[in-house]
């Protein structure tokens, strides 16, 4: 597995010009970090864990709108604004990565469910706070917008012109905005090995200088990689052969190792399940869907009526698999079903949670979810017959002082769209075959690659 982290920088020198002699790498990994952890500028040492779990929760059901909100786009009744995407910031996985020449450090949240790559830039008309310092394209000797007849800017669908500019628009969920240049630049990627730094010419991203409304975070950017023409790994799709796997290490091991890897190197293993083929705008079918058949705790089988876990035409229903969902999201029938029989099979006694609440909850601890024989192994049957078998660490997570609750949830409103959240995927090799279209999902220690 140490060979998956390695790649080759060709440098090609080109003697007569100015032009910056790097090749783009076909193959390159960054480590990830997690919101809350030390190093992370979300890092609030004082938050307690039940702050810690409610925002979590509220972040997971923010990010569940927002799926939502993209993957039933085309249906009139939700959002008026079908030009523009619509997206919270959340997400929990920061990559690091440099911008510019000279380069500057930026965070930026990976996020395989938006397209565009942005990040807050000088001069800001109106920004949020962030703690690194702002992107100042004046600075950066690579830095170029790019024209409004050009192919890029009309690939984007939310895009103006100004003074022969591209600008875009982004309109969020909660109707907060983020708006700026279309640009692109040098982004610098520091490998898992720090002595080795990668640089990629002309990456087109979003300069952000006006963003409003309601940022309760402070975020630099984005990293898109979704499906889009415009996301990261489309962009450098024929390069880094349309693949890329990310492991996320223990949520709960704060200094546990998280590292995604773009390229060749890329983690594909065991057996994989294909992505579903989805008609419809490209909002939606640019998003990663898999085909769930089945569910197992312990032993038994679920036998979940065939259909529950389909795509329905208006974009209800599916199965999402996401890197910025923390929870994971259950058709409710499909819940049910789950929640009832993993309550036969617990020794542990049930802990009432405030009426009203969704989530399963026992008496229990930290060992419980170690021990192997308390809580049920649950498992995933996807189509292409990869089974993924999540451990009581996956599933359940200390709420507080006495009880572990289920880190499933039943969809909360009528869309009966599944989401396969980031707890659910802690120590997996994630990986994303885009042209051959398969999702390969192994287990793995992410802290030993
Ligand atoms: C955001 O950044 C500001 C300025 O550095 C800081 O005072 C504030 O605590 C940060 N907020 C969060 C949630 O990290
Ligand atoms: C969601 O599932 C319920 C129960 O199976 C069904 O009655 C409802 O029509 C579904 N909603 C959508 C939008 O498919």
């Amino acid at each position: 597995m140490a060979a998956i982290i390695l790649f080759l920088l060709l440098l090609s020198i080109i003697t007569s010009t100015s032009a910056i002699p790097i090749n783009t790498p076909k193959s390159f990994s960054a480590k990830l970090i997690h919101r809350d952890s030390p190093d992370s500028p979300f890092y609030n040492p004082t938050a307690t864990l039940a702050n810690r779990r409610r925002s979590a929760h509220q972040r997971s059901l923010q990010r569940y709108n927002y799926l939502r909100h993209r993957a039933t786009k085309s249906s009139s009744s939700i959002t008026p604004q079908a030009q523009s995407d619509i997206y919270p910031i959340t997400g929990d996985y920061m990559m690091q990565l440099n911008l510019g020449t000279p380069p500057m450090t930026m965070m930026a949240i990976i996020d395989t469910g938006s397209e565009l790559t942005w990040f807050q830039c000088e001069p800001c008309d109106t920004c949020f706070p962030q703690n690194l310092p702002i992107f100042d394209p004046s600075r950066s000797s690579t830095y170029k917008t790019i024209s409004c007849d050009s192919e890029n800017c009309n690939k984007f669908h939310a895009r103006a012109c100004e003074q022969n500019i591209c600008i875009y628009t982004i309109e969020y969920a909660d109707e907060s905005t983020s708006e700026g240049y279309i640009a692109t630049d040098y982004f610098g990627v520091a490998s898992s090995k720090d002595s080795e730094k990668i640089s990629i010419p002309d990456i087109l991203f979003g300069c952000s200088y006006t963003a409003m409304g309601n940022f309760r975070e402070n975020i630099t950017g984005i990293i898109g990689l979704d499906m889009r023409p415009l996301s990261f790994i489309s962009q450098l799709g024929d390069t880094l052969d349309w693949r890329f796997s990310y492991c996320f290490g223990r949520a709960t091991h704060t200094d546990s190792s998280s590292l995604i890897v773009f390229g060749d190197d890329a983690a594909m293993f065991g057996t994989p399940t294909p992505m579903v083929k989805q008609d419809g705008p490209e909002a939606v079918t640019s998003i990663y869907y898999l085909n769930l058949l089945d569910i197992s705790v312990g032993e038994d089988r679920l036998y979940v009526p065939q259909g529950t876990f389909s795509l329905s035409s208006e974009g209800g229903g599916g199965v999402i698999i996401d890197s910025g969902t923390e929870m994971t999201f259950l058709h409710p029938d499909a819940y049910e079903l789950l929640a009832w029989k993993v309550y036969e099979k617990m020794t542990l006694m049930p802990w009432n949670a405030k009426s009203g609440e969704t989530q399963r909850c026992y008496m229990g601890n930290a060992e419980h979810l170690e021990d192997g024989v308390t809580v049920p192994v649950i498992t995933l049957h996807f189509q292409g017959g990869l089974d993924v078998e999540l451990q009581p660490w996956h599933t359940f997570r200390v709420q507080n002082a006495e009880a572990i609750c289920l880190t499933l949830l039943p969809s909360h409103d009528m869309a009966n769209i599944s989401i396969i959240g980031n707890l659910a995927q802690q120590n997996m090799f994630v990986g994303y075959a885009i042209k051959e279209r398969l999702v390969y999902i192994f287990p793995g220690n992410c802290d030993a690659s």
